[in-house]
């Protein structure tokens, strides 16, 4: 690697700021067979719940333009299965495990935290608050700025306090910011960013939805734009919190845009369907697009495109702007 790429995950350092997107690496074994799984920043898991789960009918996928509709609806082995099975694989091929929790109380998220910090290796949690909340007539915790503090509080209550916590938004909102905002106030470490956008479509030969599930999360490079937005909205109001940005990222170009955005990570999620070695190309693009602008180490263009033209010449070394 020509640059610096070493990034600040809560008191560890990762290699590189690359890393997977929940729910489309699984527990990492569907990737390992294309590449090391060391070689990247972490693997961040699917969302794990506490009981097993079957998932939404099919059919659950369904392309669109320059995009993916997906209604998996979080099927999973369950928290016991992955603290035995998944995590120590993770761990034995010396990848780091961002491990992302779902549930549909804010006892259920709790009660995940409190397992996760009794295992040894979990880098950082991921809390998927993109989930109806049960006891709040099924609202998604991650549209209500009290629900989503709620969840984040309860996880750091019960996360050890050497795991940073990441709460994953949506950008299903009016107001991104109070949400970030909300959620950093009750603890939150630091903020993932985006989860899908609500969405559906039509079969026009059927006349019937496309997805048994009627709406699904969209992603992809479609929604890229969105996730720049809504990190550069985040990062404007609470500059000194970690990001992790993801949404539509297929190329070295997308993550260096996520970057100056102000994500300190990128997560590659959707890309990897059709491409799963993804992970590491984007890697080596990334380096090689800092190199070419002369850039030595990845952390001084985070946030940058923030900065007046002239404060951002002055922390670059090279001639860079
Ligand atoms: C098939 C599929 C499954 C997903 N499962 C999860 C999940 O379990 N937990 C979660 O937080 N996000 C999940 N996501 C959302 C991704 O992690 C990511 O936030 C989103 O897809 C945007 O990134 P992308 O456009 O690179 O895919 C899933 C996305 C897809 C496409």
């Amino acid at each position: 690697m020509a640059a610096d790429l070493r990034t600040r995950l809560g008191n560890f350092e990762l290699p590189n700021p690359i890393l997977t997107a929940s729910g489309c690496a699984g527990g990492g074994r569907e990737i390992a067979q294309f590449f090391d799984v060391s070689k990247i920043g972490a693997v961040v898991t699917k969302s794990v719940m506490l009981a097993p789960r079957a998932g939404r009918p099919t059919p659950r996928m369904a392309e669109t333009p320059s995009g993916m509709l997906n209604s998996i609806g979080l099927q999973g082995p369950g928290i016991d299965a992955f603290l035995r099975r998944d995590l120590p694989w993770l761990l034995s091929r010396g990848a780091r495990a961002v491990v992302s929790i779902a549930g549909s109380t804010v006892e259920e998220y709790a009660e995940l935290a409190a397992r996760l910090s009794d295992a040894a290796g979990v880098t950082a949690i991921e809390v998927n608050i993109s989930c109806p909340n049960v006891e709040h007539r099924g609202q998604v915790f991650a549209c209500d700025p009290a629900a989503a503090g709620a969840v984040t509080e309860a996880v750091r209550g019960r996360a050890r306090y050497d795991i940073p916590v990441f709460a994953k938004l949506s950008p299903d909102v009016t107001d991104i910011v109070a949400i970030a905002r909300a959620c950093v106030l009750a603890g939150a470490d630091g903020l993932s960013m985006i989860n899908t956008l609500l969405g559906m479509a039509i079969d026009i030969d059927t006349m019937r939805p496309v997805l048994a599930g009627i709406t699904g999360g969209l992603s992809g490079p479609a929604i890229r734009p969105v996730a720049v937005r809504c990190v550069w909205q985040v990062r404007e109001a609470l500059p000194d919190v970690p990001i992790i940005g993801m949404g539509g990222v297929r190329t070295g170009r997308d993550a260096l845009e996520m970057i100056l955005a102000g994500a300190s990570m990128v997560s590659v999620g959707t890309t990897i369907f059709h491409d799963p070695s993804a992970c590491m190309r984007v890697l080596r693009e990334l380096d090689e697009e800092l190199a070419q602008r002369g850039v030595e180490r990845v952390a001084d263009v985070v946030g940058l495109a923030h900065e007046p033209r002239a404060a951002a010449r002055r922390r670059l070394t090279g001639n860079v702007l």
